[in-house]
């Protein structure tokens, strides 16, 4: 089969090389791609939301599968696209991407069918907002801006006055462009993140393994939100918590969208927080999450291809369930100075040659481009994701973090703590 993945990520650096792997696989190419991917993928030098450009050469080049990484191009409507050339795209069309492009759907579709979330409140006027919060008594609370602001749109705020200024961001001072036209207030929820990623194709589905993200920039969970800092998989989920999971959460989500004429097919990844009264979801996103995509992978031992072929046809009843690797994983992103703020790109990188890379051991570009000479600089926020598989999570997280030493860029950070409570 020729398979073409789009984005150029670490998530996409470690779709490529799973499906490098396939028998199957007769080409594959990555679109635009990055300078890790370059060895697994023929690059192609269109942009994940050039949907026309994408879809011509999935045509000229008689693509068979073409797998989305990123919600950009899922949320504007690649899938359709494809459908309408008769090129099959794995991944939710235009209308059940909405689960992630908007926050403010996703929470009224959790309320029309009761699947468990926190309370919540959306305004998009900036007078009404504020005098919500003047009304409230003070608190806690959580400002998202509702469009997709890449893991940046959400603040936890320990008061009101904090959600004033969250909400000034994000109405008056624009900070999300059109992603922030709506705000969602929600109630703030304690205990336990988990990740889960499901994959379905409308009917049936087939969970991932949970993972947990570290979201906030600095140890201990401190400091702003990004895109995610790390990762470790599995978790250990009390099986009476995965049935709840389940059977409240993810089959009502895919139900719900059926019965709205959203028939979901792809991969749907439910942000949950596990309270004292169950499990509740923080969101939806409408792809693999990014990182939890490197360490799943490379734990996954089952052939992806076929799986994300059979979702793609409908056809995912027929079949088998993945084998996961017993190992842990655990993924540290290692990011530019600055972020999730300003950052600067093009700081040469020095030392991913030193690290003895494997089947346990995989240094994956996140935002990194190549100099024509070969010199590998920055390219974005988190620029690469080290991540390593051991028996338990201390051994994982020693291979991850001895790897990390053998690499450096100037302003290079990381956290010291993923994984560290399993
Ligand atoms: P989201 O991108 O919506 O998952 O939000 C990013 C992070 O903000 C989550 O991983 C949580 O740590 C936190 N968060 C989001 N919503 C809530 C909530 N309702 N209560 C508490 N924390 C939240
Ligand atoms: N790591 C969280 C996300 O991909 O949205």
């Amino acid at each position: 089969m020729n398979v073409l993945v789009i984005g150029q990520g670490g998530r996409e650096h470690a779709l490529c090389w799973k499906l490098r792997q396939s028998p199957l696989l007769k080409r594959l190419y990555c679109a635009p791609g990055n300078p890790g991917t370059k060895p697994l993928a023929e690059p192609v030098d269109i942009e994940a939301t050039d949907l026309q450009g994408l879809v011509r050469f999935a045509v000229d080049q008689k693509i068979d599968l073409t797998v989305v990484g990123p919600e950009a191009p899922l949320c504007a409507g690649i899938v359709d696209v494809f459908a309408q050339h008769k090129k099959l795209c794995f991944g939710p069309n235009k209308a059940a991407a909405e689960i992630e492009g908007s926050k403010a759907f996703a929470r009224e579709l959790c309320r029309r069918h009761r699947i468990p979330g926190p309370g919540f409140w959306i305004y998009e006027d900036v007078a009404q907002a504020r005098s919500f919060l003047d009304n409230r008594p003070d608190g806690p609370i959580v400002v998202k801006a509702s469009g997709l602001a890449a893991g940046k749109g959400v603040t936890v705020c320990k008061n009101n006055a904090e959600a004033q200024v969250a909400v000034a961001e994000c109405l008056e001072r624009r900070r999300f462009g059109d992603a922030g036209n709506q705000v969602v207030f929600e109630e703030f929820l304690e205990g336990q993140e988990v990740s889960l990623i499901t994959l379905t194709d409308g009917r049936t589905i087939v969970p991932f393994d949970p993972a947990r993200d570290h979201k906030a920039v600095g140890d201990g969970d401190k400091g702003p939100n990004t895109g995610g800092m790390g990762v470790i998989t599995p978790v250990g989920v009390l099986p009476r918590i995965a049935t709840q999971i389940e059977s409240q959460i993810v089959f009502p989500t895919v139900h719900a969208m059926n019965r709205e004429n959203r028939r979901y097919q792809g991969f749907l990844y439910t942000g949950l927080m596990l309270t004292p009264q169950g499990p509740r979801v923080l969101e939806y996103n409408c792809r693999l999450g990014d990182p939890e995509t490197q360490p799943l992978l490379m734990r996954l031992q089952s052939d992806l291809l076929p799986l994300l072929l059979a979702a793609a046809e409908g056809k995912l009843e027929e079949q088998q369930a993945p084998v996961w690797d017993k190992r842990v994983a655990v993924c540290v992103v290692a990011c530019s100075e600055g972020y999730p703020g300003d950052y600067k790109k093009g700081v040469p990188i020095f030392g991913i040659d030193r690290v003895q890379q494997g089947p346990d051991l995989q240094v994956f570009h996140a935002g990194t481009s190549q100099r024509l000479g070969g010199d590998l600089l920055t390219a974005g926020g988190r620029v690469l994701a080290v991540t390593a598989l051991g028996v338990d999570a201390a051994a994982a997280r020693a291979k991850a973090y001895a790897a990390l030493q053998q690499i450096e860029f100037a302003g290079m950070h990381y956290r010291r703590d993923i994984g560290l409570r399993a």
